[in-house]
């Protein structure tokens, strides 16, 4: 699939489900590897980038069975990984890398951690730092950037505040503190979302949370566990988004993921004027779950800013591409991190909104897109710089705008959602 058109669309109807959350399957794969005994993990995601985690867990001895959306992995106990034989590839997952250095950091072999052309460029130093105050011998490109050459030894405890938010840096702390004989400890400026510490809990580690501050006590007793992966809400909102640029539609969307460190999302769009209600919560294993109903309402629109920008930063691009679809536009601010992401977010978007006929004005921590009175989108060609979440963004831009898209490598979806455009396809009229 080099490329995807996407043709301008009367509505999105109907229901659906959408693979399992990302992050979630991440760290599910990551600790049942290292507890004792046999875990099963259903609804796990279809991503390209947990593909690669359990690739780099299958190089590192465990046995994994993936039977469709069900996950079997026989864990080796905390100190059963085996030295791999060739390169961990992250591939594209800045989350495969970044967790698997703190795990890594702690063992007793040598290993290497390479990622793709995009992850190749993204900052290890916000990893590499704590795990070498921890004891970690990590040596990385100049600029610390992958791949990185892991020399795993005897770590030890340290308290660390984030200097910024960053789940990712957060998690590979935790896990590095997994192989300590004390406590470690992580203060986050503000909270990112917290699946780290459910998963850990779930698999049986000690930890203790006060205020911002999370503390793991070194060599728990892991237990594999029978576990489910709600839908993964960042993957849902490129739905919703859809519904709320297309009159008359109407969705439900079942089994979501809404923990609270991830659903600032709904809020935010909800300010906008966007109907979602969430019906049946339900919590499983730590996380909450429920469906999502959503039916079409034009948009205010708005600011986006602060302490918010952490918890809905894997959004911002379905949020941007409703700019040309509210009445006031869409204000992005203090999001300077998405310029670090699969590709610099700021910049793609501003790219290709304008390519579409928006009008935006690129700041160094965001950007700002003009409403409707600027004028109707148009179909345009589309170059998402391999970032799935680009391709997504703009293939649900381009169901509102006047004539055909055209989204350039479009493959690149896969790396969180390989079915999203057979999905979106079954679900709008035209
Ligand atoms: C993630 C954390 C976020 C997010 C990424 C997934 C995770 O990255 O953008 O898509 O699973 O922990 P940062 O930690 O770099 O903010």
């Amino acid at each position: 699939m080099p490329k995807q058109i996407i043709l301008p669309a009367r509505t999105i109807s109907g229901s659906l489900e959408v693979p399992g959350d990302k992050s979630i399957s991440h760290r599910y794969a990551m600790l049942a590897s290292l507890a004792e005994g046999p875990s099963e993990i259903t609804h796990f995601s279809a991503a390209a980038d947990c593909r690669s985690t359990l690739d780099c867990f299958t190089q590192l001895g465990v046995k994994i069975d993936i039977q469709g959306d069900t996950v079997r992995i026989s864990g080796l106990g905390l100190d059963g990984l085996r030295r791999p034989r060739r390169t961990l590839e992250a591939g594209n997952s800045g989350t495969t890398m970044r967790l698997l250095a703190g795990i890594l950091s702690g063992q007793e072999f040598r290993s290497t951690l390479e990622g793709d052309a995009s992850l190749r460029q993204r900052p290890m130093r916000r990893v590499m730092d704590p795990l070498t105050q921890m004891g970690a011998r990590i040596h990385a490109r100049e600029g610390g950037f992958a791949p990185l050459k892991i020399d795993g030894t005897r770590l030890s405890p340290i308290e660390y505040t984030l200097p910024v938010p960053s789940a990712q840096v957060k998690s590979a702390i935790l896990l590095a503190g997994l192989f300590t004989d004390g406590v470690t400890s992580v203060t986050e400026p503000t909270r990112t979302r917290d699946h780290t510490e459910l998963a850990l809990a779930e698999f049986g580690a000690r930890l203790d949370q006060e205020g911002r501050t999370i503390r793991i006590h070194g060599h728990p007793r892991l237990k594999g566990r029978t576990l489910a992966v709600p839908g993964d809400l960042s993957s849902a909102v490129f739905f919703i988004a859809a519904a709320m640029i297309l009159p008359g539609s109407n969705l439900v969307i079942h089994n979501v993921g809404l923990n609270p460190t991830r659903s600032a999302v709904l809020d935010v769009l909800g300010s906008m004027g966007a109907p979602v209600s969430l019906v049946s919560i339900r919590g499983d294993r730590g996380e909450l779950v429920g469906d999502v109903s959503v039916h079409h309402e034009s948009l205010k629109g708005g600011l986006i800013e602060g302490n918010a920008i952490a918890q809905l930063i894997d959004e911002l691009p379905a949020i941007a591409v409703l700019g040309p679809y509210t009445e006031q536009g869409i204000e992005i601010r203090n999001a300077a991190e998405l310029r670090i992401k699969e590709s610099d977010r700021i910049a793609v978007l501003a790219e290709n909104l304008r390519r579409m006929g928006a009008q935006v004005e690129e700041l160094p921590d965001g950007l700002r897109v003009a409403g409707r009175s600027a004028g109707r989108l148009h179909g345009a060609e589309i170059e998402p710089h391999g970032d799935h979440r680009m391709a997504m963004a703009f293939a649900v831009a381009a169901l509102g705008a006047e004539g055909e898209t055209v989204i350039r490598d479009a493959e690149c979806a896969a790396v969180s959602y390989p079915e999203f455009f057979t999905t979106l396809e079954r679900l709008v009229e035209r």
